[in-house]
């Protein structure tokens, strides 16, 4: 376990699992999951303080589900189980549990019988199972009923099993169970931090990447690209670490040569590359979005093609891929997650550039990359900005991308993201930004008619960008934006706000 001590989370297939990771992050313990059939004697050695059963879309009684011997884990340490996990611990230590087909998702309430350290005696919890524990194992008590009357939570002196997900957001003060179990249960010592985790991940780079190759990575301007050229640049030597920063015309007033003097003020060994003319002439004559991020994705590709250098190993791309990019959907049904829109960035690396990826921040949401930026010194400005799509402000021009139509939408999402910041609005917010239609209409502006675009504004609030919720402007601050825009910029006599969330809609329009 990486010579550190913490808990061994087995993973039975729930969606969820790296969510425990990560509550566990928050309240600074070290933690490790590993396939539910992981060695024994591999736990034994890791010396944890817990062990934490992962939830899991199975049933004990399917055939091929995933069973594992509980009796021989509680020798090692305190054992969690969550959901299936917990069924898991009836049914190998001689309790029951009663199979059903029908599973019961989302809200439910449990009553607690005792207290405990954190917890509300009613909690609001998320639950997703179809399956319950109807009898405990010996030596177990239940100390927890949900609404529907069956035991949501049992504990005997060494192990806890709770029906409900604590993991999830949606449960009530779930971290607080989660810490009871680590602090008060397992007697765990709360000591894992930033530095820890800057350090860990140091580790695993130096693994990977060994002691010659050099590694090159695409900053987009955003906060993940960011980070990770940051700490791979720590780890490894700047001279080792190549960064590229490509126009590709799609950015956002000024962005380019900001963006670039701020990497280099952080230390990066960056090259600035102008491609603006090469992405849009393969641009020209597009409308259809995937089309357009298709060509967009190809142009980088060659762009960063260019950049590998003879001179230099270079064996490695570094990546800023989040967890939430990885598995695309957070879905709480335990099925195989499925893909919302295709994952855009780069698209894949083609065969004959012989790269091997580097994403040390895969695990991690985003909250955690921001945290770990600062750990690393990157300065708020870089950490704090929206995040921005690879494809820039080209999903932000429905239908085909001109120069006349980037003018515009970069002049009115200076206009908007400035009334943001003025307002003391733009943290409060997850992104901000501003789409050009396809449509024209009427207006009448100086006594003349005037035939020009609609302009939608969209600002979202979200945690990790999966899911979000429009944002509630006042009247007068979209008044005071809408005012000067139509003033301001040429060619939009109309201005709307998109107030529709994700889903049923995404963030971006393309
Ligand atoms: P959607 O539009 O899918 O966006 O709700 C979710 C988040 O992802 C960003 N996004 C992208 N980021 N390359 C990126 O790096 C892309 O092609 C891309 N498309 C969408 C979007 O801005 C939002 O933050």
């Amino acid at each position: 376990m990486a010579g550190e001590r913490g808990f061994i989370i087995l993973d039975f297939g729930s969606q969820l699992t790296q969510l425990i990771a990560r509550r566990l992050r928050e309240n600074h313990f070290y933690s490790e999951i590993h396939p539910y059939n992981f060695d024994l004697e591999k736990i034994r050695a890791a010396k944890p303080y817990g062990i934490i059963l992962s939830g899991g879309p199975n049933s004990v009684y399917e055939k091929g589900s995933p069973l594992r011997d509980v009796k021989e884990l509680l020798e090692v340490a305190p054992v969690l189980g969550i959901c299936y996990g917990m069924q898991l611990m009836a049914h190998t230590l001689g309790g029951e549990v009663q199979s059903s087909s029908h599973r019961e998702y989302g809200f439910n309430q449990v009553h607690w019988s005792e207290e405990i350290s954190g917890v509300p005696q009613d909690q609001k919890v998320w639950m997703s199972h179809g399956d319950v524990v109807i009898k405990a194992p010996p030596g177990f008590e239940i100390i927890a009923q949900s609404k529907g009357g069956h035991p949501a939570a049992m504990r005997s002196k060494r192990a806890w099993g709770v029906q409900f997900h604590p993991e999830v957001a949606h449960t009530e003060n779930g971290v607080a169970f989660l810490n009871h179990f680590c602090k008060d249960f397992c007697q765990a010592p709360p000591n894992w931090k930033g530095q820890h985790i800057v350090q860990q991940l140091q580790d695993r780079v130096r693994q990977q990447v060994g002691t010659q190759d050099h590694v090159m990575v695409g900053l987009s301007g955003g906060v993940d690209s960011s980070v990770v050229a940051t700490l791979l640049t720590k780890t490894l030597g700047a001279e080792r670490v190549h960064c590229v920063f490509v126009n590709n015309g799609l950015l956002r007033k000024n962005e380019y040569e900001e963006v670039l003097q701020q990497y280099k003020n952080v230390g990066l060994n960056v090259k600035g590359v102008d491609a603006t003319e090469e992405f849009m002439s393969a641009l020209k004559g597009l409308s259809d979005p995937e089309l357009k991020r298709k060509a967009i994705g190809r142009v980088f590709i060659e762009v960063f093609e260019k950049e590998l250098s003879p001179k230099y190993p270079i064996r490695w791309l570094g990546q800023g891929t989040l967890y939430p990019d990885v598995i695309e959907s957070i879905s709480f049904h335990g099925g195989p997650s499925q893909t919302i829109k295709s994952h855009h960035n780069v698209g894949g690396l083609p065969e004959r550039m012989k790269l091997g990826l580097v994403e040390p921040v895969r695990e991690l949401f985003k909250d955690e990359v921001r945290a770990l930026g600062k750990e690393l010194g990157l300065p708020a400005e870089m950490l704090g900005r929206h995040p921005f799509p690879g494809p820039g402000l080209a999903i932000r021009v429905i239908g085909e991308v001109t120069p006349e139509a980037l003018r515009v939408v970069r002049e009115a999402d200076a206009i908007f993201i400035s009334k943001l910041r003025q307002h003391g609005l733009y943290n409060q917010i997850w992104q901000a930004f501003c789409v050009l239609l396809p449509v024209k209409t009427v207006g009448v502006q100086g006594d003349g008619r005037t035939y020009d675009q609609v302009l939608s504004l969209r600002a979202v609030t979200s945690s990790d960008g999966m899911t979000a919720d429009w944002f509630g402007f006042s009247f007068e601050f979209l008044r005071e934006v809408s005012g000067e825009i139509t003033n301001k910029v040429k060619g939009v006599s109309r201005v709307v706000y998109d107030i529709t969330s994700k889903p049923p809609s995404t963030i971006e329009w393309e």
